[in-house]
């Protein structure tokens, strides 16, 4: 049995950087949007849908979570999804969280518009903001595997929208050749926009992914990032910019990451002095939340207190603010 002090843990502030709206989505509100929008849901009842959240790889991981992605059509699915999950997160410490969301995903295989999306989004995060204080921001992300002519032209949509809640620019589901289509345009105009740019990297690539992503991309911050470890010059590039890397152990395991716990190189991302958040990725998806996720850390890296602590302030500190 593990010693993880939650409830001191959960009192500490925190900010939730790796959360990806849709990944949001539980059995219950899945079972409640596919009634709502007469679709056959993938199955009957919520010990069913949890079964359907438990996949074999990563590919089939991306098709159950595009298949999520169809189920959010109306602003106020988009309201409910956000409003709900800030609150839970909220019980959890986080004082401020930023949502990634899969802004691609929803414009080319959904054919859906940025601007009811956004704002529905919008209206759910105020409406949570309101009843708990917490502050909130959005990630619109590109998933690479849709192509980049078409993500470069669903982004323009984007962009063309109210940025005010917009923090950056963010890639999800980085597929295989995502480093062989140019994205850097995408990155280039979020930032003469005044956006961030981050990007998932080295989540089952290795560090060559994560270099690309820095050197390419500028990214700001690095989704997982674990692949990193296989090279000490990009853990030097790490570690010297303090860039830092959203790590969401939970998911790692539910995709195959890594084969087991002893092998996740978090003990080690932080005995080499990177700076480090943690997030739940796609919580209700992968069975976990954001305190399942210290406790992880606590137990695989041997923390106390104190270490805990820093890597809430680590999500502060790494926090991007409108
Ligand atoms: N989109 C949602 N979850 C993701 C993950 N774990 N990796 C990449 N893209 C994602
Ligand atoms: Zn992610």
């Amino acid at each position: 049995m593990s010693n993880f002090p939650r409830d001191a843990v959960r009192a500490l502030p925190k900010a939730e950087l790796h959360v990806h709206l849709e990944g949001t989505v539980d059995a219950t509100t899945l079972l409640t949007l596919a009634e709502r929008h007469g679709v056959k849901p993938p199955a009957d009842d919520v010990a069913g849908i949890d079964q359907w959240y438990k996949f074999d790889d990563f590919p089939m991981f991306l098709e159950r979570y595009f298949a999520v992605l169809g189920l959010l059509r109306e602003p106020e699915d988009f309201a409910f999804v956000a409003e709900r999950y800030m609150t839970t997160a909220h019980d959890q410490g986080v004082v401020h969280l930023e949502f990634y969301v899969s802004a691609t995903g929803h414009i080319l295989e959904n054919q859906k518009k940025w601007a009811p999306i956004h704002d529905g989004i919008v209206e759910g995060c105020n409406r949570a903001a309101a009843a708990t204080g917490m502050s909130w921001g959005l990630i619109p992300d590109i998933s690479p595997h849709l192509g980049s002519e078409a993500c470069i032209r669903a982004m323009d949509e984007v962009f063309a929208h109210d940025l005010s809640h917009v923090l950056a620019v963010g890639m999800g589901g980085p597929a295989d050749n995502w480093w062989t289509q140019d994205f850097s345009p995408i990155y280039a105009k979020a930032r003469s926009l005044g956006l961030a740019g981050v990007a998932h990297a080295g989540e089952h690539g290795g560090a060559d992914e994560v270099r690309f992503a820095l050197e390419q991309f500028g990214a700001e911050r690095i989704q997982h990032g674990i692949g990193a470890m296989q090279d000490p010059a990009v853990v030097e590039l790490l570690v010297n910019s303090g860039v830092a890397c959203d790590v969401c152990p939970g998911s790692n395991l539910a995709l195959k990451a890594v084969p087991d716990a002893a092998s996740h190189p978090l003990p080690a991302m932080l005995d080499a002095g990177m700076t480090v958040t943690l997030g739940s990725d796609d919580p209700p998806m992968f069975q976990t939340n954001l305190l399942d996720e210290y406790e992880r850390a606590w137990d695989w890296c041997e923390l106390d207190l104190e270490g805990v602590s820093r890597l809430a302030q680590n999500s502060l500190d790494a926090a991007l603010v409108v």
